[in-house]
């Protein structure tokens, strides 16, 4: 599969509008596990759209539970307390905790002979703990590879449960929740209780375990946080339908950057407030005492800007593992160092968080020192950031928690390598961020290609921004259907038209969606790429009223993280100052050829010698015209791809790129 390799972020002013944010993961998993345990149909409503979701829906659907799909809904046939498919199976798990732990005990119990895998990092997180709880009550668990790690192979047994189960608490609140949620299928017979071995850590990830219990119908007993009792007879009885709230750890990136902002600018959060059951939303306090601004409503919060007033703090941070990662991006902010302590369970994360922030900050140009279950952060100079290409771990928390260093006062890029690893909880994070945000002056990075036609420069542009994960404009298809679109209402393709054309194009309501073109509602993506359509496209292309027209629609894709523009003038009138211009050309005949390939491909008939014509006749015209003629721009560098494969061109272009960028 594509990968992107990494994204640069220009450096960052301020973040500012309205934002609502995906489901929260930790909810999203239990309630999918719940609603599974459950009899009949349960609807989930915003559940998260994410790798760990999606591995936990494929998880239950091979154990037979039926599945319906609705945009961000989905309903599920439950179990209803014994396997539908009795099959042995193997089911992949990916590096999802919420789904291994929990599915490990509720599948033990169930009966079921089911091998558990997972990416490498999930062979490398603890289980053993909740392992020797379930064998207590007669579970036959397998290590496959380390004893006391994933993959593991569950085998039917006998489960008999007649003392108190005892559990570890102090490694990962996980082995409790997984518990909590599987026991119930046993408790026909008595109450079962639940001991919990040391201090008990991330006590308001069990906090949202009971009260899921409790929407679905299970009461939890428990005294102080060690002792934790089923009922005798406790069944799960689906709500029916159940919303998840936004996740506030994910909000955590949203609060400090609204709180690291310059200006007064406020930033506004919907999805979540006040009223979260989610132990992440203590983050808000924490961010407090840091100095940051939040007002907090029943469903949303408010975050006001103060970039310079962000100070460090000394901070047990037990309660909000996740979101404590934000403090320390934070703190290479704020006057004075920061202490966060009690964070142990970082080490056995998607990765080493401890050691692996204390490495990235350090590239940024701070001195951050670690403890076994500790972090000490001093913050950076305002004038003494360095530009960092920070390694992500296969972490989507590390991602997302260093694009905030792009707000660095220095007006440092910062690269994030592996950008889509964000995919674990939250897909769309960088879009979602970049709609917010303003940067430090002019620094969106624009690439403009150009070249005569089919010297491939479409096809390269196209994947020269898919690998830097850049928006891309194809003029061309500006005049393609301003053509078309001209033709159809019967306008004459003559200069004297030129102001109806003008009219008619702006009237348009057009829409691009990836390489999807919609004017007034129909998309016309397919119709404006015949021959005919290119040869009047190339007619109107020569009407200085209609170019003069289209600029400021082409400056507006100019966004972030940066965009790859396609065409004439880019490179000169469109965005003289981009960074990087490319004129690609090849010879005649092998752009004929190209063509006649490209046509025949989307099944449109072609003839060579007539398309050889055809593009000789267009290069001339486009060349000899007055209104931007072909010819490459003064300061672009030129290319002769006839010998080159996409691949290599693409290469090329981008080691170009990289030459002129951040190492
Ligand atoms: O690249 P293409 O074949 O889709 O472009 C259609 C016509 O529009 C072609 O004749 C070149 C012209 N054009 C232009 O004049 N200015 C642009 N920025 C892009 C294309």
């Amino acid at each position: 599969m594509f990968t992107q390799p990494h994204l640069d972020l220009p450096p960052l002013l301020s973040a500012s509008g309205s934002v609502s944010l995906p489901g929260s993961k930790s909810i999203s998993n239990r309630v999918l596990l719940l609603a599974a345990l459950s009899e009949g149909q349960t609807w989930v409503h915003d559940l998260l759209d994410s790798d760990d979701t999606q591995v936990m829906l494929n998880a239950l659907e091979q154990l037979g539970c039926q599945l319906i799909k609705k945009e961000h809904s989905v309903c599920i046939t439950g179990l209803g307390g014994s396997l539908k498919n009795t099959s042995e199976l193997t089911v992949f798990l990916g590096n999802a905790g919420t789904a291994m732990r929990p599915l490990c005990a509720a599948l033990s119990l169930l009966g079921a002979n089911v091998t558990l895998t997972g990416v490498q990092r999930m062979y490398e997180r603890p289980i053993k703990d909740l392992v020797q709880a379930l064998e207590q009550i007669g579970a036959r668990i397998e290590y496959l590879q380390e004893p006391g790690f994933p993959p593991l192979k569950l085998q039917r047994s006998t489960i008999k449960i007649s003392a108190p189960i005892e559990v570890r608490g102090d490694v990962s609140s996980q082995f409790l929740t997984a518990l909590l949620l599987a026991l119930p299928l046993s408790s026909q017979d008595s109450d079962i209780q639940i001991q919990v071995l040391g201090e008990l850590i991330s006590k308001p990830y069990i906090e949202i375990t009971l009260n899921l219990l409790a929407q679905f119908g299970v009461q939890v007993k428990r005294e102080g946080w060690s002792t934790f009792t089923i009922a005798k007879g406790s069944k799960y009885t689906s709500p029916g339908e159940i919303h998840v709230e936004s996740d506030a750890s994910s909000a955590s990136y949203f609060i400090a950057a609204g709180a690291l902002s310059a200006g007064s600018e406020v930033l506004k959060i919907t999805g979540l407030g006040e009223h979260s059951i989610q132990g992440d939303i203590r983050f808000v306090d924490a961010a407090r005492r840091m100095g940051a601004n939040i007002t907090m409503g029943p469903n949303h919060l408010e975050i006001k800007a103060n970039q310079r007033q962000l100070r460090g703090i000394d901070l047990d941070c037990n309660h909000i593992p996740d979101a404590a990662m934000t403090l320390v991006m934070m703190a290479l902010f704020a006057e004075g160092p920061t202490l966060l302590r009690n964070i142990g369970s970082w080490r056995v994360k998607e990765t080493d968080r401890i050691s692996a922030m204390v490495k990235e900050c350090e590239k940024l140009g701070a001195q951050v020192e670690e403890g076994p279950d500790w972090i000490r952060i001093q913050p950076i100079k305002a004038t003494q950031w360095q530009s960092a290409s920070i390694h992500t771990y296969d972490d989507h928390r590390m991602a997302m928690c260093f694009s905030l260093a792009a707000f660095n006062p220095s007006a440092r890029t910062i690269r994030i390598e592996d950008p889509r690893c964000v995919g674990k909880t939250f897909p769309n994070y960088f879009e979602t961020l970049f709609k917010l945000v303003q940067t430090q002056g002019d620094v969106i990075p624009v690439i403009c290609i150009d070249g005569p036609t089919a010297s491939g420069k479409g096809t390269l542009a196209s994947e020269v921004a898919k690998r830097l994960g850049f928006h891309y404009l194809d003029s061309g298809a500006l005049y393609r259907l301003s053509a078309f679109m001209a033709t159809e209402s019967g306008i004459a393709l003559e200069l004297t038209n030129e102001k109806a054309i003008v009219d008619l194009v702006s009237k348009l309501s057009l829409r691009f969606e990836g390489s999807s073109i919609f004017a007034n509602g129909r998309e016309i993506s397919q119709l404006i790429r015949s021959e005919v359509v290119g040869m009047n496209a190339s007619r109107v292309s020569a009407m200085p009223l209609l170019r003069g027209a289209l600029i400021d629609l082409q400056r507006s894709f100019k966004c972030l993280p940066g965009l790859v523009a396609d065409g004439r003038d880019m490179a000169s009138v469109i965005f003289p100052s981009s960074q990087l211009k490319i004129y690609l050309t090849a010879d005649a005949l092998t752009r004929a050829k190209r063509r006649h390939k490209q046509l025949i491909s989307m099944g449109i008939s072609a003839n060579m010698d007539s398309l050889y014509a055809d593009l000789k006749a267009r290069d001339e015209r486009d060349m000899s015209r007055t209104v931007a003629p072909l010819k490459p721009a003064a300061d672009a560098l030129l290319m002769d791809n006839s010998d080159l494969s996409i691949e290599q061109s693409l290469e090329w272009v981008l080691n170009c790129w990289q030459s002129k960028n951040i190492a």
